[in-house]
């Protein structure tokens, strides 16, 4: 499969690198406004290459997007210290309405894989310009957040993180939802499996667990300016599904009807993902302080949507 990717700063060109190295993509083309970078992170990636696998990875303009079955779309601008996802909206939103019409004129076919923050409402925001249906404009959403979930989960019970099955829920920001009442591993209840390892799911435990994915982005940023390694593999991971039609659950971000008591918001649930890009979404039974704050997460997106007035 053709992939595009707009947008060659860290996230872009580390989801590239991460597709180049597992040959997940026969042929990767970045593509920024600015075009020395595009070429010097396509080159630079080209060059791991023939260490890993035998991807074509090369730079051009819109043009060279033709054909692409997938589209990763991370341009705009990150957070810095002490900013929040939110507080990008209004910059990241007026650079896409020129990326999204340049995308779709053309690679009308791709599936687009929404990364710039925040990423619900680019999510949203890229659903209504492209005009193309949800289910083909999917956000990476929580992806990272329930790999933070499960590796802080795995790392405290001594078990490797694809055994933990866990999931977060709602925003990729501050109001994320860590569904921990049907968090499992193997096929165990989180509870009863920490009890049996004795290292239980203490408040404390819970607390740390908590703030170590909910603040793991603020954490990075102050210690290097922005996060890339995590999401540019999510990112992989996500074409990955869609390239080999594999049907995985995966948490991303599609504007959903109707979810947590509200209509039409992108928010993540668990969702199944091929090549027709997402095929079902799982709404997980969860405890009434979980949907009380899915909800709550549901209606900052909403609102905060609707105050941009597009
Ligand atoms: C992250 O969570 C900043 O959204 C980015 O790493």
């Amino acid at each position: 499969m053709k992939v595009g990717i707009v947008g060659a700063g860290m996230v872009g060109s580390a989801a590239g690198y991460a597709l180049a190295l597992t040959g997940t993509a026969a042929r990767v083309v970045l593509v920024d406004r600015n075009e020395k970078l595009a070429l010097a992170q396509a080159q630079d990636i080209a060059h791991a290459v023939p260490f890993a696998s035998s991807s074509v990875v090369e730079a051009g303009g819109y043009d060279a997007l033709a054909g692409a079955g997938v589209v990763i779309l991370a341009a705009g601008v990150g957070q810095k210290p002490g900013e929040s996802r939110l507080d990008l909206l209004a910059r990241n939103a007026a650079v896409f309405a020129d990326v999204v019409a340049q995308v779709r004129a053309a690679a009308p076919e791709a599936i687009l894989l929404v990364a710039s923050n925040p990423v619900d409402i680019m999510t949203d925001i890229t659903t209504r310009l492209s005009g193309l249906p949800p289910a083909r404009v999917i956000g990476s959403g929580t992806i990272l957040d329930t790999a933070r979930f499960r590796s802080l989960l795995g790392a405290h019970l001594g078990i490797s993180p694809q055994s933990v099955h866990a999931y977060v829920l709602g925003e990729h920001g501050d109001s994320e939802v860590l569904a921990w009442s049907n968090a499992r591993v193997g096929s165990e209840p989180l509870a009863s499996v920490a009890a049996q390892l004795g290292a239980p799911i203490t408040a404390d435990v819970r607390a740390r667990v908590d703030a170590g994915v909910r603040r793991a982005a603020y954490t990075i940023i102050e210690g290097k300016g922005a996060t890339w390694y995590g999401i540019g593999a999510g990112l992989a991971r996500l074409v990955q599904a869609i390239a080999q039609d594999e049907q995985t659950v995966l948490s991303v971000s599609i504007r959903t009807a109707h979810v947590a008591g509200r209509r039409d918001v992108a928010l993540s649930l668990p969702r199944v993902l091929g090549a027709a890009g997402v095929t079902a979404s799982l709404h997980p039974a969860l405890d009434p302080a979980e949907t009380e704050a899915l909800a709550a997460s549901a209606a900052v997106l909403k609102e905060t949507t609707e105050a941009l007035d597009l």
